[in-house]
């Protein structure tokens, strides 16, 4: 019988700092914000932390100094040290799939040494970069045609997942940046139409595919490319064309040339780069098509800043590991079962669902490195949208609801779109929203504005909701990877603590298997055993298509 290659740790529950703040928890409960800040004034000055180009107001949280002590105990009893210097040094921390974790390594300067099996990974990553640069170079000055001798002036990304979550997320949060002559689009759903909408105004002589998958066997982004493929030879008629319209990102050379892809169109990566940690890979080819290779090393050094601070700083004085601890206090202290995560910037719109992969497939975790069921919640259920749409849609129940939903509030000092004072407005509301949220309106305040006493309930606002403030200069390449490292650590962190493999993701694979069994008995030639519902459901379809 073959045994886990899991290090034999001290279970979770077992470890010091977690008995302690588990007691600790039952008495600062009823502790409220409005107390702490009246017992602390300078609590505002004193509970932040300012580094790496990003200020965190961490003091609206539900924590004495002693909570904050015993949450970076437990950091040290976790060994987070030593497996933030397993991560960083290449050690194959993902047990459940043999792997180094290095997206640090994508980001690393020219000069750096990490070693996979012996082997420096540096310079193989900067060649690819160099290659990167080269070909959007190319692009974007014309000098690349398409098969009829146009100019390429769309650009389509075929992925799914973090093959598409991360080139979306960066391209709308840097639009301001990129290119504004040309088109950049992402298809990713199965359902054709994402694709027909994609494509129904483009011309494929100027149109150019990027198809992005690690693995290049992902169903949703192979059925797209065949699609794709077809769409083009429509217009251009001569297979040849694919050379000059179809470039791949990958790890898999072997698919890419079964697909008809030159593989000297291929820019790769490695397996030690995690599909949801792989926006700053080539991956990102289509966010430095449209930014430039500059913005694109630009980001890439905001990354390694973020991945430096982590490394080296102490516990106490880390953004990573403090956001981390403080949302896993919520989670597994309070029941709290979600963080918000809430942008005021319209050009993160697509941040919160970024960061739902990332943190969800990342931890949603229900057994240990070495296989047993936790007994505590791992990863929360992240979501969110930019303010202050959110404000006038689901903040009702962050306010008034009987959850606690801790809060990721985003803001930057300048904006990139100064008109008139739009940008005062909006940053009015970031604070006015963590004050309403941590200090609230007592019954007393409520009642001295003359509300009749049946009324005085409905509008009272307990407060004690916490949050953090996260306050950035400006939306820069720089600052957007710096912002996406410091989640992608204090997942790491949180990670670390829970016990779990936060680079595998398992939890996919049941639904890939059973969809692929299920279409063949769509298409009308097998049929399946399943339970009454699915078969029911399925024959429902079947007759309503006329089968
Ligand atoms: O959804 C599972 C998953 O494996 C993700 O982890 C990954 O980002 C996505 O599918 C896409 O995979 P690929 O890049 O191999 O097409």
């Amino acid at each position: 019988m073959s045994t886990s290659p899991a290090a034999t740790r001290t279970p979770l529950a077992e470890l010091p700092a977690w008995k302690a703040l588990a007691t600790h928890a039952e008495n600062v409960r009823g502790l409220h914000l409005r107390q702490l800040f009246q017992d602390d004034p300078g609590r505002g000055q004193r509970l932040v932390l300012d580094a790496a180009g990003i200020y965190l107001d961490y003091s609206k949280h539900r924590i004495t100094d002693e909570t904050l002590r015993l949450l970076l105990d437990l950091a040290e009893q976790s060994g987070l040290r030593e497996r933030i210097d397993a991560m960083f040094t290449g050690e194959k921390i993902n047990i459940t799939e043999k792997r180094a974790v290095l997206h640090t390594a994508l980001r690393a300067p020219k000069d750096a040494v990490i070693r996979v099996d012996g082997e420096n990974v540096v310079p193989e990553v900067h060649e690819v970069l160099d290659r990167m640069a080269a070909f959007s170079d190319r692009i974007r000055s014309g000098a690349w045609k398409g098969h009829t001798g146009k100019t390429i002036k769309n650009v389509i990304n075929i992925g799914i997942g973090g093959s598409d979550l991360g080139p979306v997320m960066a391209y709308e949060a840097l639009r301001h940046y990129s290119r504004r002559d040309m088109v950049f689009r992402f298809v990713s759903n199965v359902d054709g139409t994402d694709f027909a909408e994609a494509t129904q105004d483009l011309d494929a002589e100027e149109t150019l595919f990027i198809i992005s998958s690690k693995t290049f066997t992902t169903l949703e982004t192979m059925t797209n490319a065949q699609t794709a493929r077809a769409w083009s030879l429509e217009t251009l008629k001569d297979p040849k064309a694919v050379a000059k319209h179809f470039v791949a990102v990958s790890t898999n050379a072997q698919e890419v040339e079964k697909f008809g892809i030159d593989t000297a169109n291929m820019f790769g990566f490695w397996d030690w780069v995690g599909g949801r940690y792989s926006m700053d890979s080539a991956i990102g080819l289509s966010t430095m098509l449209a930014v430039g290779p500059e913005n694109f090393r630009a980001m890439l050094a905001g990354f390694h800043e973020m991945d430096e601070h982590f490394r080296t700083a102490p516990f106490a004085k880390n953004l990573p590991v403090v956001m981390g601890l403080l949302s896993l206090w919520y989670n597994d202290f309070f029941d709290a079962q979600t963080v918000a995560v809430l942008p005021y910037d319209q050009y993160l719109k697509r941040f919160p669902a970024y960061l739902q992969q990332l943190t969800m497939e990342s931890n949603g975790k229900h057994v240990t490195l070495s296989g047993e069921r936790v007994g505590y919640n791992t990863g929360p259920i992240y979501w969110g949208e930019p303010g202050t749409n959110g404000q006038h849609s689901f903040y009702q129940l962050i306010h008034q609801g009987t959850r606690v939903i801790p809060c990721d509030f985003i803001g930057f000092s300048k904006t990139l779109n100064p008109l008139g004072n739009h940008h005062d407005l909006l940053m009015a509301n970031v604070f006015a929203q963590t004050e309403a949220l941590a200090f609230g309106k007592t019954p007393e305040e409520v009642k001295e504005e003359g509300t009749p006493d049946w009324l005085v309930p409905h509008r009272v606002f307990e407060g004690n909701r916490p949050s953090n403030t996260l306050l950035l200069d400006e939306l820069t390449p720089e600052a957007l990877g710096r912002l996406v490292a410091l989640y992608e650590h204090a997942v790491f962190t949180q990670g670390v603590i829970w016990q779990i493999d936060s680079f595998d993701q398992w939890g996919v694979e049941l639904g890939k298997v059973l969809a692929k069994r299920i279409v063949g008995e769509l298409e009308g030639s097998e049929s399946g055993k399943h339970d009454s519902s699915t078969t029911t459901l399925i024959d429902r379809y079947r007759q309503q298509r006329g089968q």
